[in-house]
């Protein structure tokens, strides 16, 4: 180990498991796990762990919607996820879920410690709650209309047409999302974090920190306005973890998320004898922890967390990393405009590498919010990538292996310009230690431009027409070949599968960063292979068509009257036994049904008397939709929709299950 090696740990934030990755996530894995390669190209002890995000409602109630236990999900989801990242190449030591055996013991650990030192106390707090589903509820599963602006259907938290910030309570008639009943008030014992007493600590760490001077503008906004203790407990039914010595508490998910990161590592250093996690997190550690995260969670990891760190006696993080949001062609991505691309729908299409160059081409370090512009993106690729970088090798490889049987020159005709590449190292180091990526593509296409225009200049496909010429063709070829190699190395965090291809081209295994400062010579390389063809548009049109196809509907801004599978999963459909069926008074086509859906009865009215004899009904099984919002009526209110077929009048046929359907049961 070298005497400048530094131990690096570093993560990305932990997607929640119940939707699939999209373009906009990429921008931080890509981010990271760019900057993570560059580390261990470096020469450093570099580690990336990541997790999925797998607890808390939103997870939980998915998870019932689809039928399926919330571990089922989030293990189906997490599957998935790390297949998008490994095609993407991203490359994480370790990938975990925060539903895990680490994690709970962290977190219980975490929570004792903090317990000791007097920073958890309990508060009854007032909250909403739906009394039919028997649960209270996240402010935006709250939703009504804002008192502001007036739109309808606003969540609990903030309205989505004017910004105001809005709570379940200040929301003109308030519906729960979940049964579409009018929560109530009800009060229930939390368990609080005092993050109000680590102002001086947490002042302390943001001037250490190194944070970009948008997250300390935020951090001082926060401290102006004076920091709120934290609420870290939730009431069942919650899917997370119990807290301990009590019977229906859980730890808020944003709790154990980030000691998600620990337990990842934690896991990882289970199985690797190299690595100790005390090494890294005790108070007193040299080692390095930066966490690269989007700015819509500063707050989290730039107050709860080093808090929360601090005051369980570990070391808080050395820095933490925010980035903007996605745009696509300068507009919030779009489902309707084929704009909200999902990872995989690019995969099957295009070269990762691709997006990974262009985002780098565009990244850097400040929470500025990046452009894919399509247009913008064909462009760039192919004139940076194919038509600059991979030029160089196609133009002078061909002569290498067909006159020379593929051996590289003893010597560079041209050191001076070869040492220009090699002295640039340096500072494209500095750009991407300092998420500086933009300007480090910009200097390595800088030295491209030169490197062609070298070639160029000496023109090898003239000089090989002239016998007396040959060697120095070789040599400029050779020349031609190691400044490509340079570059290849400056770029191998960026598109590590091109890098891979060229090492095996170069007859390479492995390369550091240093080794673009020595020229290759001599050496006998195979027969050159292309190493990327360009984006043709159309394949981008086919992700922007697909993605119009895949879009879950519910979110777009469609003016025909499809559903999505996501609107169409929200419908719960039963079997229901008909309990009771009897006419209703001033009603000719409607009948009152006393419904067993498994739980407790249900009344809904049907409009099928004139089909249906009352009493031919009782006992039998139906279909029904049964999370409708309950609809008061005339006659009273009616909480379910009782599925049938026909024209109406006498033609009316209420759908039959099969033999053997049981009130209750999920119509799938
Ligand atoms: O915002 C999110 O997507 C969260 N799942 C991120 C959690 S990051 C960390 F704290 F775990
Ligand atoms: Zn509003």
């Amino acid at each position: 180990m070298s005497e400048n090696q530094r131990n690096i740990l570093v993560t990305s934030a932990l997607p929640y498991a119940n939707g699939p990755i999209h373009m906009g996530h990429m921008v931080e894995y890509l981010q990271t796990d760019i900057w993570v390669r560059f580390q261990k190209l470096r020469g450093h002890r570099c580690t990336y762990v990541c997790a999925s995000d797998s607890h808390g409602t939103p997870i939980m109630l998915k998870a019932r919607q689809l039928g399926v236990s919330p571990e089922e999900l989030t293990e189906k989801i997490s599957a998935d996820f790390v297949r998008d990242f490994s095609d993407f190449g991203v490359e994480f030591d370790n990938y975990y879920s925060t539903h895990s055996a680490e994690n709970e013991e962290l977190v219980s650990e975490i929570y004792r410690r903090l317990r000791e030192t007097g920073d958890i106390y309990t508060r009854t707090i007032e909250q909403s709650y739906d009394e039919k589903e028997g649960m209270f509820l996240p402010d935006r599963f709250v939703r009504g209309t804002c008192p502001r602006c007036k739109s309808d259907d606003q969540p609990g938290d903030a309205c989505e047409v004017c910004g105001s910030i809005n709570t379940p309570e200040s929301l003109v008639d308030p519906l729960s999302v979940l049964s579409g009943t009018t929560p109530v008030k009800r009060e229930s014992e939390h368990y609080f974090f005092k993050l109000s007493e680590y102002e001086d600590r947490l002042r302390q760490w943001m001037s250490e920190a190194k944070l970009d001077k948008n997250v300390v503008a935020k951090l001082n906004e926060w401290f102006d306005a004076g920091l709120q203790d934290w609420d870290i407990s939730r009431d069942a039914p919650y899917f997370g973890f119990k807290i301990p010595g009590t019977e229906d508490k859980y730890f808020y998910v944003w709790l154990d998320a980030p000691v998600g990161y620990l337990a990842s590592f934690k896991n990882l250093c289970s199985r690797d004898d190299s690595l100790n996690f005390d090494d890294y997190w005790n108070a007193d550690s040299d080692a390095e922890v930066y966490h690269f995260i989007g700015k819509d969670i500063m707050y989290f990891h730039t107050l709860f967390w080093p808090a929360v760190l601090q005051g369980a006696g570990m070391r808080a993080p050395t820095s933490v990393y925010a980035h903007g949001f996605l745009t696509v062609n300068g507009q919030k991505m779009s489902k309707s405009r084929g704009t909200f691309i999902m990872a995989r729908t690019y995969l099957d299409n295009l070269n990762p590498e691709f997006l990974r160059y262009y985002y780098a081409a565009k990244l850097g370090p400040t929470i500025d919010d990046l452009d894919l512009n399509l247009d913008d993106f064909i462009a760039r690729v192919n004139s940076d990538l194919v038509g600059k970088l991979i030029n160089i090798a196609s133009r002078c490889a061909g002569f290498i292996s067909k006159r020379f049987d593929g051996k590289l020159a003893d010597s560079l005709p041209d050191p001076d310009l070869f040492a220009e590449f090699a002295n640039a190292s340096e500072g494209i180091a500095e750009h991407f230690e300092k998420r500086e990526y933009s300007k480090a593509m910009r200097q390595i296409m800088a030295l491209a431009d030169k490197a062609n225009r070298y070639i160029d200049e000496n023109k090898p496909w003239i000089m090989i027409k002239d016998e007396e010429r040959i060697a120095d063709v070789q040599r400029v070829c050779t020349q031609g070949i190691n400044m490509f190699r340079s570059l290849m190395i400056y770029l191998s965090p960026v598109i590590p599968a091109v890098a891979k291809d060229a090492r095996e081209y170069l007859n390479t295994s492995d390369w550091c960063w240093q080794d673009a400062a020595t020229p290759l010579l001599g050496a006998e390389l195979p027969k050159f292979k292309p190493l990327l063809t360009r984006v043709e548009p159309e394949q981008v049109q086919r992700i922007i068509e697909q993605s119009q196809e895949n879009t879950p509907v519910a979110a777009v801004e469609s003016d025909d009257d499809t559903i999505s599978i996501d609107d169409f999963m929200k419908v719960d459909l039963r079997i229901a036994r008909i309990e009771k069926a009897e006419a209703v008074d001033g009603a000719d086509k409607l009948l009152a049904l006393t419904l067993n859906v498994g739980d407790t009865a249900r009344n809904v009215f049907a409009g099928i008397k004139a089909a249906y004899d009352p009493e031919s009904l009782v006992g039998r099984h139906v279909i029904v939709v049964a999370n409708l919002a309950p609809r008061k009526m005339r006659f009273g209110v009616s909480e379910g929709m009782v599925l049938a077929a026909g024209p109406g009048g006498e033609d009316i046929f209420l759908l039959a299950p099969d033999d053997g359907a049981k009130p209750g049961m999920r119509v799938k």
